[in-house]
């Protein structure tokens, strides 16, 4: 693999579709234990969850639906002038075990949000997974129940993370070399 670059910036290998593989697979195992008396939705977040949420699925052993939900914001009335809101999501979750799938987890804005607004259609438990997670940039104390890899600080492209819209069809991970 080479330095690529994307629009006006330039990205070096980091993470392999090999190692990518062996973390999806240790996720998919913790879950396949963790549930087995129980047919949880797995809800994964658009856009970037698209391709781990599609390598962590044909691992999973379990009875199980999967959906994809949006988180979109708008400019509201509320005290940041920003509303959230969750789009897709048109089942009925209440008494379910719910697995959210995230491609990264930085400062945890996303992630909390997220919780806030499926707690209250009464799920039985929400849970979270997530290929990456950045603990230096974790600004919640929410758990973080399945973690594929922890990286530092960086900005990372490819395996469905973009660069302005670009490198979500990578199938491994680059980081922005500078
Ligand atoms: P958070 O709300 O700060 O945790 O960030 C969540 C979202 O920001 C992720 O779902 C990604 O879409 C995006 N993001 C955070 N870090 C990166 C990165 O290093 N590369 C690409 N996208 C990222």
């Amino acid at each position: 693999m080479d330095i690529i670059t994307v629009k006006d910036k330039s990205f070096k290998p980091y993470i392999s579709e090999e190692e990518l593989q062996t973390s999806v697979e240790k996720v998919a195992s913790k879950i396949n234990d963790d549930y087995k008396d129980s047919a949880p939705i797995f809800l994964g977040i658009l856009n970037g969850s698209f391709m781990f949420f599609g390598d962590l699925l044909k691992s999973i052993d379990l009875e199980c639906t999967v959906s994809f939900v949006k988180l979109a914001s708008y400019e509201g009335t509320n005290s940041t002038g920003e509303v959230n809101q969750l789009i897709g999501l048109n089942e009925d979750i209440s008494g379910k075990d719910i697995i959210l799938v995230e491609d990264i987890v930085d400062t945890g804005n996303t992630l909390v949000k997220l919780h806030e607004i499926l707690s209250k259609k009464n799920a039985k438990s929400i849970k979270i997974a997530t290929l990456l997670y950045k603990p230096a940039a974790y600004k919640k104390d929410h758990p973080i129940d399945y973690v594929g890899l922890e990286i530092p600080n960086a900005f990372v492209l490819g395996y469905g993370l973009d660069y302005d819209g670009l490198g979500r069809n990578l199938s491994s991970i680059y980081v922005l070399n500078d």
